[in-house]
């Protein structure tokens, strides 16, 4: 897997972070009730605050901001059913390619943002 999904760029990143983070707290960092913007996946929480062009309001991928976006990715969907906060963490109805997929999704973010912390209270984790 050495250079796969590499930035075109080298990104620095912080060392990653283990903080505690409720869903609620996630919501917050939605770039419009706060100007950071969270991206969780699998329960591990992104911060993605420096792409605004990605994902500030109104661009293409704001809809997977101030939640766990687990569904959505796995999925390829940028559908309201997916990105839905109530479920859109929810990647216990992913197949194995859509986990695949997530999982790459996880390794990109990875290499390019900032993980700070991780979400205590998701309903269920697999
Ligand atoms: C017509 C369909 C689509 C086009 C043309 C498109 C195009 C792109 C392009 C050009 C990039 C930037 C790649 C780069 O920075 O190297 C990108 C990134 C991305 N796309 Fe799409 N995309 C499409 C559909 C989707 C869908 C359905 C999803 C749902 C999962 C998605 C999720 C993402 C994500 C998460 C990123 C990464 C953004 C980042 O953090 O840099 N895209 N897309």
């Amino acid at each position: 897997m050495a250079g796969k999904f590499e930035p075109k760029t080298p990104v620095q990143l912080d060392p990653p972070k283990n903080d505690g983070l409720t869903m609620a707290d996630v919501s917050k960092c939605d770039g419009v009730r706060n100007k950071c913007m969270y991206v969780g996946i699998k329960g591990t929480v992104f911060d993605v605050t420096r792409n605004v062009n990605a994902y500030g309001v109104g661009k293409g991928y704001h809809v997977f901001v101030g939640k766990d976006a687990s569904r959505a990715l796995g999925k390829s969907s940028l559908k309201p059913e997916d990105t839905d906060p109530s479920l859109s963490w929810d990647w216990s109805v992913l197949n194995d390619k859509e986990r695949k997929v997530l999982d790459d999704w996880y390794t990109f973010f990875e290499k390019r943002y900032n993980v700070v912390g991780h979400i205590v209270d998701l309903p269920r984790k697999s």
